[in-house]
């Protein structure tokens, strides 16, 4: 497995990759409507533009994107990691930690400004501990703007330094 940078003709892969979690892992709590507006959210073409402003990386197995995340800069010293999401057939092989720990040294290395990284989670009864497992530590709940929906969200935090 290897992570590198994204690149547009891995949007649909990632679109996959992300409905896929959201049918199969969180299909029973969010409902048809839920999956639907969270899988119509962000079209392959919504990735690639996306892509020009944050920061994504694509792990690969055998060419194949196996998952992905993404980093959007907030300000000078801080960012947000947007999305992280590993195939389903691929969970519990340590790619979202090594996808996370790239991310991670990049910013250590290209933008050593930024000490404050965040996340927003709406799934916390399923992802906190793993974030928790990589350092995040929670600074509240709050409700975030997502899908044209207010949600309820945890937001956690760690120091990059
Ligand atoms: C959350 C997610 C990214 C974790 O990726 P992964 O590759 O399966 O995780 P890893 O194999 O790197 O796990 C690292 C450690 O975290 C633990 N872990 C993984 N998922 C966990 C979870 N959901 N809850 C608690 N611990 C978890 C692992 O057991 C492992 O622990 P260990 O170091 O003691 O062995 C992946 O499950 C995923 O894509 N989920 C669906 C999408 C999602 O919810 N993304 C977040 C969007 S808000």
């Amino acid at each position: 497995m290897t992570v590198r940078s994204f690149e547009p003709s891995d949007a649909e892969a990632c679109f996959r990759i992300r409905s896929e979690a959201f049918i199969r892992k969180y299909g029973d709590r969010l409902g048809a409507e839920g999956v639907a507006a969270l899988v119509n959210s962000y079209m392959p073409s919504d990735f690639v533009r996306m892509s020009e402003t944050m920061r994504w990386f694509v792990a690969e197995e055998g060419g194949v994107p196996v998952g992905f995340c993404t980093i959007r800069f907030l300000d000078e010293t801080a960012a947000e990691l947007l999305f992280l999401y590993v195939r389903l057939d691929r969970h519990g092989r340590r790619i979202g930690t090594d996808l996370l720990r790239h991310g991670e040294d990049w910013l250590r290395r290209h933008r050593p400004e930024v000490n404050d990284f965040v996340l927003d989670t709406v799934h916390p009864d399923y992802n906190q501990g793993f974030y928790e497992k990589m350092g995040f530590e929670v600074r509240g709940r709050r409700r975030i703007d997502r899908h044209d929906a207010r949600l309820p969200a945890v937001h956690m935090g760690k120091s990059l330094r």
